[in-house]
């Protein structure tokens, strides 16, 4: 009766099951996976909701690419980052996977592959099994900071390769594309005729102040490319469903993309008009939760950066930017074995790297946004438990 492509294991994992238990006792467990910033006790301002309150959200006049005033106001947050863009080459979409499916429908034919970085967080499985399209990926390496490796880009690509996603910053290594990266992701495009897609939905969380690694697709024009963006990270508002995808590259190829994807939109109209009304305003507006949130993301991380010495034997992962934090812990113990161990010996909740497919068998993620309280006691107590089994 079902479509194979939805044919998914429907099996509830080892870790789930045991947090479900847990959960029914929720105030004993310190989430250090939370990742919904509505729910780590930030604090949003009744001045978000006034732009809602608005008798323009009661007249329904859609335009498929979304409001020409909302485009233009997310062209001017570009602009105060230096980067110049024709509202008319954006999309609005309700949010990234949306803009994710529009491009696959709008690029790939069933059994097309599109080149992922891992590790990286695993929403793509999903939407490329939904696309009827194969996930294949590259690697990223570490030596202090995270490069990818071109090589095993090359190894990956067949000629069924139409996209090659770069996570700019990527989850959960919070890595950039480096310039020289930036430089030879677009000669890979252009020697295999790809199409480049860069999710920058974490772009705006650098937690380090070298700016020269802060590179954004979005007014490339060598290669056709589709740059991702929203408003769940960038002001801190994924109850507001609302995205982007900027359209860029040769002129042929911007015009015909525009007006195909114009088509796909009109067909789900799917982006809310209040949060398309309320969007310039929210711009200002939000600068303090975003100014908060950073905070809270540079006091964790550098909570961890003091803790992390070398008398605890576990390596902390640098940064440059994005929500999470990566630890590699002793091998004595799989991932898997440290997240149950965690659980139920300290009632502490961390992701385990394999969710993320890393390479090494003994890392997990924490997020960077909860509670700097909560993260600092959760981290205590990891790194006892910790020292306990390596000693
Ligand atoms: C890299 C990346 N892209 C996209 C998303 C989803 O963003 P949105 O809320 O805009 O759908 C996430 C979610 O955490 C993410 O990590």
């Amino acid at each position: 009766m079902f479509s194979k492509r939805t044919s998914w294991d429907l099996k509830v994992n080892r870790i789930t099951e045991l947090l479900n238990q847990y959960l029914s006792n929720a105030e004993n467990i310190i989430n250090l996976t939370e990742s919904n910033p509505t729910l780590v006790d930030l604090n949003y301002s009744e001045k978000i909701l006034k732009p809602l309150n608005n008798l323009q959200n009661l007249i329904y006049s859609p335009d498929p690419k979304g409001l020409i005033g909302t485009r233009e106001s997310i062209c001017r947050y570009y602009e105060q980052k230096g980067i110049d863009l024709n509202p008319e080459d954006l999309v609005l979409t309700s949010g990234s996977s949306e803009a994710y499916n529009y491009i696959f429908r709008l690029i790939t034919e069933p059994g097309d592959e599109i080149l992922v970085p891992a590790p990286s967080y695993p929403l793509l499985s999903h939407l490329s099994q939904i696309n009827d399209i194969v996930l294949k990926s590259y690697r990223l390496i570490y030596d202090g900071e995270w490069h990818i490796d071109f090589d095993s880009m090359k190894k990956s690509l067949s000629p069924k390769t139409k996209i090659l996603i770069c996570i700019n910053p990527n989850n959960p290594t919070g890595s950039y594309v480096k310039r020289f990266e930036y430089e030879k992701v677009i000669k890979m495009a252009i020697a295999n005729n790809l199409i480049i897609v860069s999710d920058e939905v974490f772009w705006d969380y650098k937690i380090l102040e070298d700016t020269a690694s802060i590179i954004s697709f979005s007014n490339c024009q060598e290669v056709p490319n589709f740059t991702i963006n929203g408003i769940s990270k960038l002001l801190v508002l994924p109850q507001m469903k609302l995205g982007w995808i900027i359209i860029n590259g040769p002129a042929d190829f911007k015009k015909e993309a525009l007006n195909r994807i114009e088509i796909i939109s009109d067909t789900f109209l799917s982006v809310n008009i209040p949060s398309q009304n309320a969007l310039s305003d929210w711009f200002y507006t939000m600068n303090d939760i975003h100014y908060d949130l950073k905070r809270r993301i540079k006091e964790n991380y550098n909570f961890l950066v003091q803790k992390i010495n070398s008398d605890i034997p576990v390596q902390l992962f640098n940064i440059e930017g994005g929500w999470n934090a990566i630890l590699r812990l002793p091998n004595i113990y799989k991932d898997e074995q440290w997240v149950e161990m965690f659980l139920n010996d300290c009632g502490v909740y961390v992701h385990p790297g394999y969710f993320y497919d890393f390479e090494y068998d003994s890392c997990i993620v924490l997020s960077l946004i909860v509670s700097p309280h909560k993260f600092q006691k959760g981290i205590e107590k990891l790194i006892d438990r910790i020292l306990i089994s390596s000693i």
